[in-house]
């Protein structure tokens, strides 16, 4: 094939494509995934704990027995009995939902694609938590929304200042559409957004009438604590409830969906019937055994378990080695730690290096719709096992402190 010179389309791309994020850590992180490299970089689920014979069953089975129908096309809304299954998970988590209420979309993620879809004009404002889920900030991004961070603290995100940040943005006559959060365990924090700010988020929502997206994936891999009432579980009406099978089940699948209001819903079915038509009847059939024939819940309690391992090794070897001057994020859930190093590191720099000791970890700087993030980096300890976990922090720690007395040296004015 001829040559392509890429400028020659140039004129064609759409605006949209422009302000779309080339990453400048991809190289980097691609180079992680190697096998010799101990991770910490991706947000894998463990999923050496699934029964393999019972999957291959309910495989073969809806092949065998029921091919004609998951080999088809379905309907846009999605599979109506994952809905009821779907609705069940909800459930165990305290929230009630009806089937009108619900679409299934391929992963959260396409939820998220959907509603940035069908709410945001170019230039609508989207808060946002930060640090905050990179893949949310890239759809916000691709409908060229003006996305305002809002800082978190142990207490989640700050609503003190999101409600300041409200009056300022209307005050500059900006269209506020959406407020994203991750409250349960959050990607990249680990931290939990306290019921009195949820309740005060509802508020600040229903006051200045913008909807709310809780992007729920980890809130049932709860390792320690009493669960807090979901945002959808107190208010069903300004808030958007994105859901996710990835993190109980399998992100193989590519099963999410969305609960919110029927009229919401209806327009997030126009918006998927333009993206995929419907998503993959096989695997929502799957999905549907699986939640609806296997014991889903115990096999949550077996993660839960394996995730809390994995955390304490982790936190515990962080406050062993890193340097007093750090500090982490205590996530009581979830896959991941943050931590913050000394305002003069660059965790970027420090992941090249960090490879070339074959350990990976993501620059906090990913998280950030603004250049805030980079001395900061998140930490997943989801798939690599506890006594990879001690030997992945230790030449972390070793590297960080390498970087620390090197600059010490530099700068012995600024120590002092
Ligand atoms: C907060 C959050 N939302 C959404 C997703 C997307 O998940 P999926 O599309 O697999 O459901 C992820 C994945 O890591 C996540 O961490």
């Amino acid at each position: 094939m001829k040559e392509l010179n890429f400028d020659k389309w140039r004129a064609l791309f759409s605006d949209r494509t422009t302000v779309m994020r080339a990453s400048d850590i991809r190289d980097l992180l691609d180079v992680a995934t190697r096998p010799d490299v101990i991770s910490f970089a991706g947000g894998l689920p463990y999923l050496k704990l699934l029964n393999y014979d019972e999957l291959e069953l309910i495989v073969t089975d809806l092949i065998t027995g029921n091919g004609c129908f998951s080999f088809q096309y379905g309907s846009t809304s999605g599979y109506l009995p994952l809905k009821k299954s779907i609705a069940e998970i909800m459930a165990a988590e305290g929230m009630t939902v009806s089937e009108n209420s619900l679409i299934i979309t391929e992963g959260g993620q396409q939820a998220l694609d959907l509603i940035s879809k069908i709410f945001i004009n170019p230039g609508d404002t989207v808060f946002t938590e930060v640090p905050g889920y990179t893949g949310a900030l890239g759809a916000f991004i691709s409908y060229q929304a003006n996305i305002i961070g809002i800082g978190m603290d142990k207490n989640g995100m700050k609503i003190d200042e999101l409600e300041s940040q409200i009056e300022q943005s209307l005050k500059c006559g900006e269209k506020i559409k959406l407020i994203y959060t991750v409250p349960n365990y959050s990607n990249p924090s680990g931290i939990t957004l306290s019921l009195e700010r949820r309740k005060h988020l509802i508020k600040l929502a229903k006051k200045f009438n913008i909807l709310i997206i809780e992007d729920n994936p980890y809130g049932m891999l709860r390792f320690e604590g009493k669960p807090i009432d979901n945002l959808f579980k107190i208010d069903n009406e300004n808030v958007m409830y994105v859901g996710s099978i990835s993190k109980i089940f399998s992100p193989g699948l590519r099963v999410g969906w969305v609960a919110a209001h029927s009229s919401i819903i209806e327009k997030l079915g126009y918006g998927k019937q333009s993206s995929d038509l419907c998503s993959s009847s096989l695997t929502q059939m799957i999905a549907h055994e699986y939640f609806s024939k296997t014991d889903w819940r115990g096999n949550v309690t077996k993660l839960v378990k394996k995730y809390r391992e994995h955390r304490n090794a982790m936190a515990a070897t962080i406050d062993d080695l890193f340097p007093p001057e750090s500090s982490r994020s205590e996530p009581s859930g979830g896959f991941y730690i943050w931590s913050n190093l000394p305002k003069y590191m660059n965790t970027t720099d420090l992941l090249a290096e960090a490879i070339n000791n074959k350990v990976a970890f993501v620059p906090g700087k990913a998280f950030y719709p603004d250049d805030r993030g980079k001395n900061e980096m998140r930490l997943a300890f989801c798939t690599v096992e506890p006594d990879e976990i001690a030997e992945g922090i230790k030449r972390l720690a070793n590297i960080i402190k390498g970087q620390m007395k090197l600059y010490s040296l530099l700068n012995p004015k600024e120590q002092k």
